[in-house]
């Protein structure tokens, strides 16, 4: 309801302006959706904040605005009398035809009121962004999940997203690497085919071990870095052997997370690291510490009250982690063709990267490489614990692998499924069970991350994930195909009564769309309406401060609110003038679970 909150909020501006001429530019109306029910569906704070600026009594402020609305045929159409509530809040409440109105609009629009916004500059997605062969751990995984669902709701909002893959691909663990792999693996460097290099886990544990415990093998390791990055052949065949492995790996998680990313690795920076040096010597950053190129923070200091430093190239000529997203911000923002020419910079990691990202969005700052209007945001995310409040391990105390962890969701999907099945009697195909099974634990998996706020460590538990109560996947999931039973038990039937078929065909009931034929009388379906118009708000929130949970809260609460309508109000044997109605609720509820767990990555069932 974003627009009525518009124009709502215009005419309250007005009203202000025209009680109180004298305050003009002082004057906000404040006006945000109610915090409860009984202060109606907006309520403005704006007169309290007038009246103290105007020294005088708050009520006789609000007063004088309500007089004001009171004659404003805008605001009539849309509310009920205005009311004054407390020491000066001004809450208004829809009228029926209004909310009656707006339902009839969401009925016919696929986008269920999110405007579409005139396309921008680019906003960047750096999400997932796994190492090149080490693992991708749960942390990349819900990285992975996360910004996923905000480029999804970014993408829906009508801006162009792009999708990065910031894997680790470059750096000094490579001299190791392709020490071992030249050993172990002669043959890969001669043949033009793929060879499999075995599990890339292991192999880097292998290489590492050596590199700690055998002094030849830690000299040509160190030599090999200085080779690959002066571009000798055979050492970038070796680097772009692991690579070819590793993303192999990773791209059978991301497909079947149905994940849309575009890889962009460290490497790719690598031509801009010079260049990164010198603008921070002109611009007067760069200090020398230690035989170090640093560059100071502002603000933040470390032990001794010393500043802390960004280390943009290390004392043995090395460039790092930060160098690289120094060059990479630059980079991002520059206009094209010399850069992606973004205007907004999101970048989903862990917590623990918090003074990391910190330091180099300072620094790129300081730099002057923000253009007017740039956003640089870190979205944090906390830690994925086991259920024991630890480190997620196996049961023989090895680090968990992603795809044993989404194999482990949908094996547990699937007996669940076959459980109930069997209670209820029913047979279905090997296939459909073997759908319905990776569609829910999959989905399982992804909402369990996404419901949590971000913020806070998150406990990973099979169990409560696929419970069919409570907020997660599978209640959702289980809500839309209700709705879809109601169709197939006749509520498709085109609600004009002639028996022609739907048009659209998707399975969903209830095509009234016209205002004029919609009518609402029961307490539930009031909630309903007013629950399922509150979608467009929440996607605004969504998109500003990036927490996927408000959208996840949003779409429980909604089949919440659809469950207790659907049980206490009959609709299939509703009396001939209710139940079309009915089920354009039914069928507007359904759309919007769909969409809204579609921006989250999730696709539903017809059945389960
Ligand atoms: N590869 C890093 C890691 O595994 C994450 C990279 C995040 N993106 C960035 N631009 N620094 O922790």
């Amino acid at each position: 309801m974003l627009s009525v909150l518009n124009t709502l909020t215009e005419r309250l501006q007005l009203a202000l302006e025209q009680a109180f001429p004298a305050a003009v530019g002082l004057l906000d109306p404040q006006l945000a959706a109610a915090s409860k029910p009984e202060f109606g569906d907006f309520q403005a704070n704006g007169a309290l904040a007038l009246a103290k600026s105007l020294r005088q009594p708050p009520r006789a402020v609000a007063e004088a605005i309500v007089a004001r609305l009171a004659d404003d045929p805008i605001v009539d159409a849309l509310c009920l009398p205005p009311q004054i509530a407390g020491p000066g809040f001004i809450n208004l409440t829809l009228r029926p035809q209004a909310l009656v109105a707006q339902v009839a609009e969401r009925l016919v629009d696929p986008r269920l009121g999110v405007p579409l916004e005139a396309a921008q500059a680019a906003v960047i997605v750096d999400f997932s962004s796994p190492n090149i062969a080490k693992e991708m751990h749960v942390g990349h995984l819900r990285s992975t999940i996360i910004g996923d669902c905000l480029a999804r709701i970014l993408e829906f909002r009508g801006q162009p997203v792009l999708r990065l893959n910031h894997v680790g691909d470059w750096g000094t663990q490579f001299g190791m690497l392709i020490t071992h792999l030249k050993q172990v693996a002669p043959a890969a460097l001669s043949t033009a085919d793929a060879v499999d290099l075995g599990d890339l886990v292991v192999f880097y544990r292998q290489a590492k071990q050596r590199f700690d415990n055998d002094e030849a093998f830690q000299a040509t390791a160190r030599q090999e870095v200085v080779k690959l990055q002066g571009g000798d052949p055979l050492s970038l065949k070796a680097w772009g052997l692991l690579c070819d492995q590793s993303r192999r790996e990773f791209e059978a998680i991301y497909k079947r997370l149905a994940i849309d990313i575009k890889e962009r690795g460290e490497s790719f920076y690598n031509p801009y690291l010079e260049a990164v040096l010198a603008d921070l010597q002109t611009a007067g950053l760069l200090v020398r510490d230690d035989g170090a190129e640093c560059v100071f923070l502002e603000g933040v200091s470390g032990k001794e009250g010393k500043p802390l430093p960004v280390i943009v190239r290390k004392s043995d000529g090395g460039y790092n982690y930060a160098t690289t997203d120094l060059a990479a911000i630059r980079y991002r923002f520059a206009p094209p063709p010399a850069g992606d020419g973004a205007r907004r910079l999101i970048y989903v990691t862990d917590a623990g990267q918090a003074s990391h990202f910190a330091g180099v969005f300072q620094v790129a700052r300081r730099a002057g490489w923000i253009p007017e209007g740039g956003r640089l945001e870190h979205v944090p995310f906390g830690l994925v614990q086991g259920e024991d409040g630890k480190k997620l391990k196996t049961r023989s105390g090895d680090t968990v692998r992603l795809k044993d962890l989404l194999d482990g969701a949908v094996e547990r999907a699937d007996a669940d499924l076959r459980r109930r099945l069997a209670e209820e009697g029913r047979a279905e195909s090997e296939e459909f069970i073997q759908q319905v099974a990776s569609t829910v634990g999959l989905a399982a998996v992804k909402y369990a991350d996404l419901s949590q706020n971000r913020t806070t460590n998150y406990q990973f538990s099979f169990d409560r994930m696929l419970a069919l109560q409570g907020n997660t996947a599978p209640y959702l999931l289980y809500a839309v195909v209700r709705i879809a039973g109601i169709a197939r038990k006749g509520g498709d039937l085109d609600s004009a009564g002639d028996g022609a078929p739907a048009e659209d065909g998707d399975g969903m009931p209830g095509r009234l769309t016209n205002a004029g034929e919609l009518q609402f009388s029961e307490p539930q379906e009031w909630a309903l309406v007013r629950h399922l118009l509150g979608f467009d708000a929440v996607i605004a929130e969504v998109e500003e401060e990036l927490l996927p949970n408000r959208l996840c809260t949003y779409l429980f609460e909604l089949s919440q609110v659809f469950n207790r309508f659907y049980d206490q109000v009959p609709v299939l044997k509703a009396p001939a003038e209710a139940r079309g109605s009915r089920l354009a609720l039914c069928r507007l509820t359904a759309d919007t679970l769909k969409l809204g767990l579609g921006l989250l990555g999730i696709p539903t069932l017809e059945r389960m």
